[in-house]
């Protein structure tokens, strides 16, 4: 029977040429990395074999390596914090072991024991600890990737394969800082759609994204807003999920809605937490919290009654990132703040709320101390 990941038959290699710490405040996202990597090869007669941390360091693979030819290549995007008394916190590693196992079965890569990797992740950033800026807003962003490794043109499913984590110190997602964003509702291309991948945190999902954002971004938008089908249902926000509060036309009552995970919506861990969050505070306070498929023309109908409080995207690497307009049909639709608004008030009370599970200031079940 093929092994499962073991932790306990990890061999640790330390590096000779510790890297120069950056000052928190030069830190761009994903530009700088740690000392060390986490690396367990696989293949399909041994299984995983012993998982090894070693210095960061170039990969090594022939050129037909199936990774490079047929996007065999899956990862996870999740980050380790450091609270108060300096203890390192993973936030919710369960439900990023849980989708990279689902993204990876989807392309015919290997699966593994969730709690194993956690495990290996735990000893990682430990090791990794003096490279984790203390600062709020900051925080080690590990990146657990799968590639298929076999060396061959033909189709079919990898025979080995390498998971590997590398970890990039960060600081907040945007340059500008905590910044309302505009958006260009895109209507040319699509994300994904229905029976397709667009749930699983694939590689090749990702690059067909840059082109409509730099579209986006070359007539003045930081983002662009990811419609469906002729009805222009509104279902993500360049790399994160969207929300949106309005009040309902008929009842008056508060609603926070966001797209349903029907196969199309990428599951995001913030998505689930902001939802979670919004069931446990909001909806006592009479807020209605709805997954439900929601069109542009209803946003921007909401918009012109009044009725549109505010949006915000999430995501692991930005949390919540507020929204002031969205550009549809040569036109502008506001949502929600007035010009000298950078945030609306449930954004704000999101990010505050996350945050305090995130750095252990509120102790609870998402965070794991390491
Ligand atoms: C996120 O965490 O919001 C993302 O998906 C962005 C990441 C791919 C850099």
């Amino acid at each position: 029977k093929p092994l499962d990941i073991d932790p306990s038959k990890l061999t640790i290699e330390k590096t000779t040429k510790p890297k120069e710490l950056m000052k928190a405040e030069d830190l761009v996202f994903g530009q700088n990395f740690t000392d060390h990597m986490i690396t367990i090869e696989w293949d399909i007669t041994t299984g995983w074999k012993a998982p090894q941390i070693k210095p960061y360091q170039n990969l090594s693979l022939d050129p037909a390596t199936c990774v490079f030819h047929y996007a065999f290549e899956c990862f996870e995007g999740m980050k380790a914090y450091k609270d108060k008394a300096g203890k390192i916190r993973l936030f919710r590693p369960d439900k990023n072991m849980a989708r990279f196992n689902t993204s990876a079965a989807r392309i015919a890569l290997p699966t593994f024991e969730p709690t194993a990797l956690t495990e290996l992740l735990a000893k990682f950033v430990q090791l990794e600890s003096r490279f984790i800026p203390e600062k709020r807003g900051y925080s080690l962003y590990l990146r657990p990737t799968m590639i298929g490794t076999q060396k061959t043109l033909g189709v079919g499913a990898p025979g080995s394969a390498l998971l590997y984590v590398i970890a990039s110190p960060v600081g907040p997602y945007y340059p500008t800082g905590f910044k309302a964003i505009s958006l260009e509702a895109t209507d040319y291309a699509v994300r994904a759609w229905p029976g397709g991948v667009g749930d699983k945190k694939l590689g090749a999902n990702y690059a067909p994204c840059i082109v409509p954002q730099r579209e986006a971004m070359s007539r003045g938008f930081q983002q662009n807003l990811w419609l469906f089908g002729e009805e222009e249902f509104v279902t993500e926000v360049g790399t994160m999920n969207f929300f949106v509060a309005l009040k309902n036309r008929e009842t008056g009552q508060n609603e926070l809605l966001t797209a349903p995970l029907d196969g199309t919506i990428l599951n995001g861990v913030t998505r689930d937490s902001v939802l979670s969050l919004a069931r446990e505070k909001l909806a006592p306070q009479g807020w209605k919290i709805e997954e439900r498929k929601y069109t542009m023309k209803e946003l921007d109908d909401a918009a012109n009654e009044g009725r549109l409080i505010e949006a915000f995207g999430s995501g692991t690497a930005a949390t919540v990132s507020p929204v002031r307009s969205i550009s549809w049909k040569g036109k502008l639709v506001q949502c929600g703040l007035q010009d000298n608004e950078e945030s609306g008030e449930i954004t704000s009370l999101m990010k505050g709320w996350i945050e305090a599970r995130q750095y252990g200031d509120e102790e609870h079940e998402w965070s794991m101390v390491c």
